[in-house]
């Protein structure tokens, strides 16, 4: 029996005051109403003891590789789990661009999700050139290999697929391409770690209300890793409601 689960998780990256904190609020409350679905809003690292108390499963953005230390500017995931939050995406393209993290670091901060008893949402994802080079699932192999640890189970670790090409540009691949990769994922996920083949793959990239359901509906998609769309109860509320309808 898979153990694969239906995630809608929002990514406010760097956006969000305590004003926007309806919007949590007005999520929570949808996300009560809506069976078979889990909802996770992955919000800055200061507002999440703020949103604690929503009922909603919160997750940071990023996490250090060691639980403490000397390392201004960082947020310990122990820390991020005393805040509030039982998820930490690792790995964003923008982390990984900005920050210049590579698959090793993302490996030994999923290990630190993993021990602060946080869920590790891991992101992989190929740039424009990859994708027109024709070099998607080799650059995929590559980060699963080297960026998702071993003993990564289902309770521990979600897998997002994220295009880069695709952030925040409004281009998303084919329905066809999405459930390719994700197929493809899958394998590689099965052939690189035990339980690889039960853990949920979410797609992220311009996922919107308009999209949502067509690529909720493929079969090796396990729900949406979204970003401007998650700001706004409004937009996010609808993605929402086509996951649990999927
Ligand atoms: P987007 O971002 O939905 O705004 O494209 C997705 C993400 O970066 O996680």
């Amino acid at each position: 029996m898979t153990q694969r689960c239906k995630f809608a998780a929002g990514n406010w990256k760097m956006f969000g005051t305590s004003a926007d904190l309806s919007h949590v609020d007005a999520i929570a409350q949808a996300a009560r109403d809506l069976a078979g679905i889990v909802t996770v809003l992955c919000l800055p690292a200061t507002l999440l003891s703020r949103a604690a108390d929503s009922g909603l499963a919160l997750g940071g953005q990023d996490c250090h590789t060691a639980s403490q230390g000397a390392h201004t500017g960082d947020t310990a995931a122990t820390m991020l789990a005393d805040a509030g939050a039982s998820y930490v995406i690792v790995g964003h393209s923008e982390r990984r661009s900005d920050h210049g993290e590579k698959d090793a670091d993302i490996a030994a901060k999923a290990q630190a999700a993993w021990a602060a008893g946080l869920t590790a949402i891991i992101c992989i994802g190929e740039t424009r050139k990859d994708y027109e080079a024709g070099r998607t699932l080799d650059v995929l192999r590559t980060q699963i290999s080297g960026s998702v640890p071993q003993g990564a189970t289902p309770q521990n670790t979600v897998i997002a697929y994220e295009p880069v090409w695709a952030i925040g540009t409004g281009l998303t691949p084919t329905s066809e391409e999405i459930q390719t990769t994700h197929a493809e994922v899958r394998d590689m996920l099965a052939s690189h770690t035990g339980d690889g083949a039960d853990l949920s793959v979410l797609y992220g990239g311009s996922v919107k209300a308009a999209n949502a359901a067509e690529i909720f509906a493929l079969p090796d998609v396990d729900g949406g890793l979204v970003g401007g769309a998650s700001l706004k109860a409004a937009d996010f509320i609808p993605i929402m409601k086509a996951l649990a309808a999927s």
